[in-house]
């Protein structure tokens, strides 16, 4: 009896000991965090799209904004690696690469979506901007 008192004791003393060690840490690094002079933009996420979908055209913009996470150029993307399946290396398989494509299959996909790739609604990409990447997508096929 007597000793397991005497263990519990040391249990407690010990967890005490751990709790305010840990607080300690937490306002050690709270302390570092804010002695920095880090000062985020206030949508840093925002500032970083843009900063990459930043294109030659509106229409590659586009592009860059809402189709290369999955069609860009290489092995890592979803929407590239399923064409090369699909197409068999008988055509490109990223969308930038291809001469066949027309401002009209361009429009059926993305307002309709195939697949994993989802369809895109008006207030996602307007008109407007359907418009830019579709010429975008096509020109290959426009001036061949
Ligand atoms: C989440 C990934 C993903 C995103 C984002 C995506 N796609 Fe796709 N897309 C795919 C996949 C996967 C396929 C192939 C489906 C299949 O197996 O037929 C595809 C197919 C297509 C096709 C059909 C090509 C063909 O010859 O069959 C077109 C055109 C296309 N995408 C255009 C776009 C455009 C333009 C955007 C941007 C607005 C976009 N996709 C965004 C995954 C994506």
């Amino acid at each position: 009896m007597r000793s397991s008192h005497l263990f519990t004791a040391t249990f407690l003393a010990l967890t005490a000991l751990a709790t305010t060690a840990c607080q300690n840490d937490v306002q050690a690094n709270a302390a570092t965090t804010s002695s920095t002079s880090y000062s985020p933009s206030k949508k840093p996420v925002e500032a970083a799209v843009a900063q990459f979908a930043k294109g030659k055209t509106p229409g590659q913009e586009v592009f860059n904004r809402n189709c290369a996470a999955c069609h860009a150029d290489g092995v890592k993307f979803a929407g590239t690696m399923a064409l090369a399946a699909k197409y068999d290396g008988s055509i490109p398989a990223a969308l930038e690469q291809r001469k066949d494509l027309t401002p009209e299959i361009i429009r059926y996909f993305v307002r309709n979506g195939v697949s994993i790739m989802p369809g895109y609604r008006k207030s996602q990409i307007t008109d407007k901007e359907l418009d830019e990447l579709a010429t975008y997508l096509s020109q290959k096929t426009l001036i061949n």
